[in-house]
């Protein structure tokens, strides 16, 4: 397993004017959507699915199998939807992906809507995030003067309409079924699966909603073969993904490597933690994802080491704290973050996420008793799995983990009552 970066996604990130169309061409850019081109689209779907890729959203669910799924007996239009939402705490790969290379992402729209039969797609980004969407959507119209998108695209008889849709800012929209009800002009509250939107999602019509990066891997995988695709990672997370470290390290950012690299050589490679300070705990996937700690530096970073640490790969959102953070205060700040975004639809995230901030409010100003830890985990334990989407699962990840490892450091914060940090000590969550 080779501990080496590599740079695919991010290989042209530091051209000069690495999103226009010139400069994506200039590296042989679009050179993949004409050998997809020259394909049948079911070659492409086997290309995606023997290549391994999985899922980069966080769920790591086989990208070909997906398309696989979508029905193509079924006379409604077929639709491609890229999830662009990137709100979990921690994530910022799509994002920067977005800014620095979009053609990366549409030569991957328009390749994976070939291969799906789709003439339309829709990329729904994040609705904070103005220059983005400006960016995709300037490189969208650059794509449509240049024949690239609209009817017979280089000739092939193909058509494909791509729309750039701006959310309203609002997490819950990220989860697929949300993010088609925005999509469709509503109120953006999930809905109940089954069915997959691959049976029936845009105006109940059979759609493949993918997030941007797995749709930008696609290009390389044509390009390259999925032999190379899969000599990369570890047997059943193949390939490479784009780590975000932020926090505590002297070089936050985005490092591609293999999946299955560890976080001890992403932190060497991001410089180290800050300097005189220790690791202390750390997210594998954004705060959805279980915390793990300094005896996790070694565990490979793919869907399957991650899980058996018993965390989830998630976005490969490393938020890295070191010993001056305080884990109660940290584990609060994404709670409220949690109860603040729950969509309100279902009791238990809606009702749920309310008294979790509660009792944590109190235990960090060191109010309460130890039950009120015991009290915690039961409301974690009657949240978990019974909510009507992933949001509130997520909500319980850190307070259940963070109880896990640091049990005494809640305990003493009843005992000084109070936090025994010093808010000025640390440069997060102060
Ligand atoms: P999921 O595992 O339920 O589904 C993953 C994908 O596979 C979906 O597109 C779903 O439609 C498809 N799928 C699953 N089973 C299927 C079936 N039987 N037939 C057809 N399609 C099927 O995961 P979910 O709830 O969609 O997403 C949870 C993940 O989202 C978490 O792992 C988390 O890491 C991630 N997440 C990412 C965020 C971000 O900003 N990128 C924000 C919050 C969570």
């Amino acid at each position: 397993m080779p501990d080496v970066l590599t740079p695919v996604l991010t290989d042209n990130w530091g051209d000069e004017r690495s999103w226009t169309l010139a400069a994506y061409q200039a590296r042989g850019g679009y050179r993949a959507l004409d050998k997809a081109l020259a394909m049948t689209p079911d070659a492409i779907i086997e290309e995606v699915k023997e290549s391994g890729l999985r899922g980069r959203g966080g769920a790591g669910f086989p990208t070909g199998m997906k398309w696989g799924f979508i029905p193509q007996d079924n006379p409604k239009p077929k639709y491609l939807v890229v999830n662009a939402d990137e709100s979990e705490p921690g994530t910022c790969k799509d994002i920067p992906l977005m800014m620095a290379s979009p053609h990366t992402l549409l030569e991957g729209v328009i390749i994976s809507s070939y291969a799906i039969r789709a003439n339309k797609a829709f990329i729904y980004v994040r609705g904070e995030v103005l220059h983005v969407i400006r960016r995709v959507q300037r490189a969208v119209e650059e794509a449509y003067e240049a024949g690239l998108l609209g009817t017979d695209i280089h000739g092939s008889g193909f058509d494909l309409d791509v729309v750039v849709h701006a959310g309203a800012g609002a997490y819950i929209c990220g989860e697929e079924t949300a993010l088609l009800e925005g999509l469709e002009g509503r109120r953006g509250q999930p809905r109940l699966r089954p069915p997959f939107p691959a049976v029936a999602g845009l105006y109940a019509s059979p759609t493949v909603i993918n997030n941007v990066e797995s749709i930008a891997s696609v290009p390389s995988i044509i390009e390259h073969g999925h032999q190379w695709f899969a000599s990369m990672g570890t047997e059943k997370s193949k390939g490479f993904g784009i780590f975000s470290l932020s926090g505590h390290v002297q070089r936050p950012g985005q490092y591609e490597a293999p999946l299955g690299t560890t976080l001890r050589t992403l932190i060497d490679l991001a410089g180290g933690v800050r300097e005189g300070h220790e690791l202390k705990f750390w997210t594998p996937g954004g705060s959805s994802t279980p915390m793990l700690t300094a005896e996790h530096l070694d565990v490979p970073l793919d869907f399957e080491g991650v899980g058996a640490a018993g965390s989830m790969l998630g976005t490969r959102a490393l938020q890295i704290f070191d010993d001056t953070t305080c884990v109660v205060r940290a584990t609060l700040r994404w709670t409220e973050f949690y109860k603040h975004e729950s969509c309100g639809k279902c009791t238990p995230c809606r009702e749920g996420t309310w008294w979790l901030v509660q009792v944590l409010t109190a235990l960090e100003k060191g109010q309460g008793s130890e039950a009120d830890l015991d009290l915690l985990l039961d409301q974690c334990d009657n949240i978990l799995g019974r909510s009507f989407c992933a949001l509130a699962d997520g909500a319980v990840s850190p307070i259940a983990s963070s109880i896990q490892y640091f049990r005494d450091e809640y305990l003493a914060h009843l005992t000084n009552g109070g936090c025994p940090f010093d808010p000025a000590a640390s440069t997060l969550f102060a």
